[in-house]
């Protein structure tokens, strides 16, 4: 169906709900975006709305069981009024039509990839209901002009989607695909858009983002994150996630040669056991891995890194769990994203017995993160005293003295100022810390301009 006017919901009210990863937050901003464009005006609360999504995750169990809860909260509302309902993303891609009979209130789901067509589904539940289940495998380009930035200064960019690895534990390239690159040149249009719309810092997006290459010629990731370094105006780069199988020397180098890529790099580890590591299909020892961290350590003693962990992946023994201990204590990360092993359908490993018992990974996966916050204290507490460059983000609700933003490694940063720098680049005397968080004040005539000081991370990407 076409869009009959250039506005087909001028006076519709709309509601995004996002669950999952930074893939899924760029999506939600999009696809609100290209809503507005429609004329459709954003609201905070699902009873208020007329078109309600759900962007979803499929990831890890306890995501999907959120789902179904919120889902559950909504039911109510579908039936009173005439409201649209919507399931987008993972849960949509991998349960596809056997949704609607989980949850009468859905009018339509669609996968990650159609999003883009997002108002015309729209438009085509509203003629008749629960109609529209769209799913393709194109890789369109992604219009991102009309994106709703829920940040006023930095924005994650798409640059390639999907995965080829499947890891034994994942049902991500179940529902993302296999991978698909966006083109250098319209990676590099959208980031001197970001540029002139006065945003300082770019996060390179995709599930594998050291496997891109240019569709048409070929040129591989550290070549584009060169030629992102050359656009003016954005000062901060980074790019999530990595793969370690496909780490490079090429890539190590360009992150040491320039000065714009922040020092901080996100390397799911997954486990410290090789025999583990072998059954995730990781493609990866630990030797291997910890070969690459003692390159990037040796190249850029201060660059701050983080991982992912799950804990009680299937024939996971004490001894193995021990090992993934000490690689924490070896490698001294920034922060860590640990998650229970659950099963994921699709998947090679979700066809193994779970034969980790839930006690035994709830008690491993809570000494893991006593034992990383004792990391993070133990390293926050010697960056108290230094001077760190960090982006403001804005100021605290409760006390507008207080501002809040990120250093270069992502840590975030707290600090007293009398002025507002929000959006801006800051120096900030670190004064106290707690495992997850800075606390400083801004130095006099703090406003900074690009050179490479202190500067130290937690990373937090993931949000769950
Ligand atoms: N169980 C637990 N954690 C998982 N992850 C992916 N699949 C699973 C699963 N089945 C974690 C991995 C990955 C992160 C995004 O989610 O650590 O890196
Ligand atoms: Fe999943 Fe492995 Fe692909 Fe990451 S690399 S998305 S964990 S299959």
């Amino acid at each position: 169906m076409k869009i009959s006017s250039s506005q087909p919901l001028r006076g519709k009210y709309y509601h995004i709900k996002t669950f999952g990863c930074q893939m899924n937050e760029n999506d939600s901003e999009r696809m609100a975006g290209l809503l507005e464009e429609s004329g459709a005006e954003r609201v905070s609360s699902p009873e208020k709305s007329d078109i309600i999504i759900v962007n979803t995750c499929a990831v890890r169990e306890k995501s999907e069981d959120k789902l179904f809860s919120y889902l559950g909260r909504l039911s109510h509302l579908g039936k009173k009024r005439d409201k649209v309902v919507g399931v987008t993303g993972c849960v949509a891609q991998l349960y596809r039509n056997s949704l609607f009979t989980k949850n009468e209130s859905i009018d339509f789901i669609a996968g990650p990839d159609n999003y883009r067509q997002i108002v015309n589904i729209i438009l085509e539940v509203r003629k008749e209901k629960r109609a529209a289940t769209q799913w393709s495998r194109n890789w369109q380009n992604i219009p991102y002009e009309s994106t709703v930035h829920e940040n006023p200064v930095s924005s994650y960019v798409t640059i390639m989607e999907g995965c080829n690895n499947f890891c034994t534990y994942c049902v991500v390239p179940f529902t993302r695909g296999r991978e698909k690159y966006r083109p250098v040149k319209l990676v590099l249009d959208e980031v001197k858009f970001l540029s002139s719309l006065g945003y300082k810092e770019i996060i390179l997006l995709g599930q594998n983002v050291n496997c891109y290459q240019d569709p048409d010629t070929g040129e591989e990731f550290f070549l584009l994150l060169r030629r992102v370094t050359e656009i003016d105006g954005i000062e901060w780069i980074r790019f999530i996630t990595s793969h370690p199988k496909n780490f490079n020397k090429n890539l190590a180098n360009t992150m040491n040669e320039n000065q714009k890529i922040c020092r901080q790099l996100h390397l799911p580890v997954q486990a410290g056991s090789n025999s583990v590591l072998k059954r995730m299909k990781r493609g990866y020892t630990l030797e291997e891995y910890l070969e690459w961290i003692r390159l990037l350590k040796s190249l850029m003693p201060d660059i701050c890194l983080s991982t992912d962990i799950i804990v009680g992946f299937p024939g996971e023994s004490e001894k193995d769990f021990h090992k993934t201990c000490d690689l924490l204590e070896e490698v001294g990360y920034t922060n860590i994203f640990s998650f229970r092993y659950s099963p994921r359908p699709l998947s090679a490993a979700g066809r193994y017995q779970d034969s980790v018992p839930l006690e035994t990974k709830k008690k491993r996966l809570i000494e893991l993160q006593e034992l990383q916050k004792k990391i993070q204290l133990r390293q926050n507490k010697q960056k108290v005293g230094r001077v760190m460059k960090v982006l403001c983000l804005g100021h605290s609700k409760k006390d507008p003295k207080i501002y809040s933003g990120r250093n270069e490694g992502y840590q975030v940063v707290n600090f007293k100022a009398d002025r507002d720098f929000t959006g801006n680049f800051v120096m900030v005397r670190i004064t106290s810390c707690g495992p997850y968080s800075l606390r400083g004040e801004a130095v006099n005539n703090a406003l900074f301009s690009l050179s490479r000081i202190n500067h130290t991370t937690e990373s937090s990407y993931r949000k769950d």
